[in-house]
């Protein structure tokens, strides 16, 4: 489904279905999306709010929990298949070998131990071997990494007394401690003011260079993207509807969603930041579409995108998109 690489990806997800009982129905969250993060790699995550980002990282790391549910699909984490794992054997490769940085780092602490105990709880799960006092002091020197002053006495702080921005570096301490091969981002700075947001993004990067992580980097900023990601994957109404290295599919979009998506960025050289957003809703969830899920939004549908659902087709060695007229696109000369 995604272009090959030539490495073994670290993380595939394939045709993922995830399903929630709600009052009104069945929602359909997740509708055939996927993609793969090769070894250190850094994939980005676009798209609009609900497009299912987030419960499809979820349900990469196990966390789908009732009334959702995995129908359909396949998710292969270095080789094992994680639909088949263990409650025990997510867990361990949560926080382990996968480490997870969310928006709200309240939610990610346990709100009655203290800091310290966590970082260095974190580590010993990692070394079984390591004594108590070695991993206070290793994880003293995680937080003063990440920027924590005082980094000693604030071990003995709990996550209420941390800043929002200070339980973010906190949570990227635990990360690093980790060692681990993957690191799932989503939206790790949306919750956090703009100069805390560009040190997050720093904690990221050095993330990265500490651990040699592939990181999955969901995010709306598509200048974030622009700047730390390889590739980008663009999701819309649960799938995924264009994926590509980031400076090809930002400097020539292939898909109408995508190109509505990069003019939609309030432009630089536009005092007034003129943001042009893209007419019009997505499908509602739940709600069954026949065809392209685009069209009603799109310019350039025509009847057959409203019968016929377009599936991901290559549009380049090492990019894909999900509509029937993307070829035509490419001789509009895009790519200029
Ligand atoms: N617990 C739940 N119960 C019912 N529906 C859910 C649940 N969690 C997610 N959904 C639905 O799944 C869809 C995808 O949600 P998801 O959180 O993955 O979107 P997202 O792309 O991460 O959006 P955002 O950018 O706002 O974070 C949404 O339509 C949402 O309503
Ligand atoms: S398939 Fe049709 S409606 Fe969908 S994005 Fe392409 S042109 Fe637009
Ligand atoms: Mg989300």
């Amino acid at each position: 489904m995604t272009a090959p690489d030539s490495r073994d990806p670290l993380l595939e997800i394939a045709d993922l279905v995830v399903e929630f009982a709600t009052d009104g129905g069945l929602v359909r969250a997740v509708d055939g999306a996927g993609y793969t993060v090769a070894p250190g790699e850094t994939l980005g995550v676009v798209g609009e709010s609900g497009s299912g980002k987030s419960v499809t990282a979820m349900a990469a790391l196990g966390l789908i929990r009732p009334p959702g549910r995995i129908t359909s699909g396949r998710i292969v984490f270095d080789g094992a298949d994680l639909r088949t794992a263990s409650p025990r054997e997510l867990r361990r490769l949560r926080g382990g070998r996968i480490a997870m940085i969310f928006q709200d780092p309240m939610t990610s602490f346990n709100p009655v131990l203290s800091i310290g105990a966590q970082v260095a709880e974190a580590l010993r799960l990692h070394r079984p071997g390591l004594s108590r006092a070695g991993a206070r002091e290793r994880a003293a020197e995680l937080l003063t990494l990440v920027g924590v002053p005082d980094a000693r006495r604030r071990l003995r702080q709990y996550p209420h007394e941390f800043s929002g921005g200070m339980r973010q570096r906190a949570l990227i301490a635990m990360a690093i401690a980790n060692d681990p091969d993957l690191l799932i981002a989503d939206e790790p700075t949306t919750a956090l003011d703009v100069t805390v947001q560009a040190q997050v993004l720093d904690l990221i990067r050095l993330t990265r260079r500490e651990t040699g992580a592939a990181t999955v980097l969901i995010t709306h900023d598509l200048g974030v993207v622009a700047e730390l990601a390889d590739r980008v994957v663009v999701m819309y109404a649960g799938r995924v509807v264009e994926h590509g290295p980031v400076a090809e599919i930002f400097g020539a979009p292939r898909h109408p969603y995508t190109r509505g998506l990069l003019a939609s960025l309030p432009r630089l050289d536009d005092d007034a930041g003129a943001l042009t957003p893209i007419p019009g809703t997505p499908p509602a969830p739940g709600e069954a579409v026949a065809g392209c899920p685009f069209a009603p939004r799109c310019a350039l549908a025509r009847e057959r995108c409203r019968t016929e659902r377009p599936g991901l087709a290559a549009s380049g060695p090492r990019r894909a998109s999900a509509c029937h007229f993307h070829p035509e696109l490419v001789q509009e000369g895009t790519d200029d």
